[in-house]
């Protein structure tokens, strides 16, 4: 890993409404190439701790609840700047505050179901990635 991967999980009201293949289309389109992909469900207990950082927030139930409700798809990418690209390109975490042809003004339905997720440092990249995927699994 290093400064050019990034890591992001379609989520599951896009991967739900079958969109996981467009959002991808769309990133590639952008210079992203893919170097990791699962499709799975989370549990409970890993969405917890996934999301641990937002623990206490009034959002934080929610949000545990809706990304272990169904099937979501966990990848890594990587370009140059793979971070900053990635928060560009996915757009503000309220859809409808999201800049035109930003990943969750295109695709998503709302601020608790907004697509996608990217990480938001090179640090958090790394400790995400690592939580889906062993080191040999990222090509
Ligand atoms: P993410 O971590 O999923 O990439 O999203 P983000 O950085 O844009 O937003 P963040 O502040 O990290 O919040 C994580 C997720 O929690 C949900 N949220 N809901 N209802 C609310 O006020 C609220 N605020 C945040 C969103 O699904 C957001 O993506
Ligand atoms: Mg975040």
């Amino acid at each position: 890993m290093s400064l050019d991967y990034t890591f992001s999980i379609i989520k599951p009201d896009a991967f739900n409404a079958g969109k996981a293949g467009k959002i991808i289309a769309h990133l590639e389109a952008q210079g992203f190439t893919l170097k990791a992909a699962r499709v799975m469900q989370l549990t409970k207990k890993q969405a917890e701790e996934f999301y641990a950082v937002h623990r206490g927030r009034p959002f934080y139930g929610e949000l545990v609840e809706f990304m272990s409700s169904a099937p979501c798809m966990p990848f890594v990418l990587k370009k140059g700047s793979a971070v900053s690209a990635l928060r560009d390109a996915i757009g503000a975490t309220d859809p409808a505050e999201a800049a035109a042809g930003t990943v969750r003004k295109l695709f998503a339905e709302s601020k608790g179901r907004n697509a996608i997720h990217a990480s938001d440092s090179d640090e958090n990249a790394v400790r995400e990635s690592r939580f889906f995927f062993a080191e040999a699994d990222v090509i």
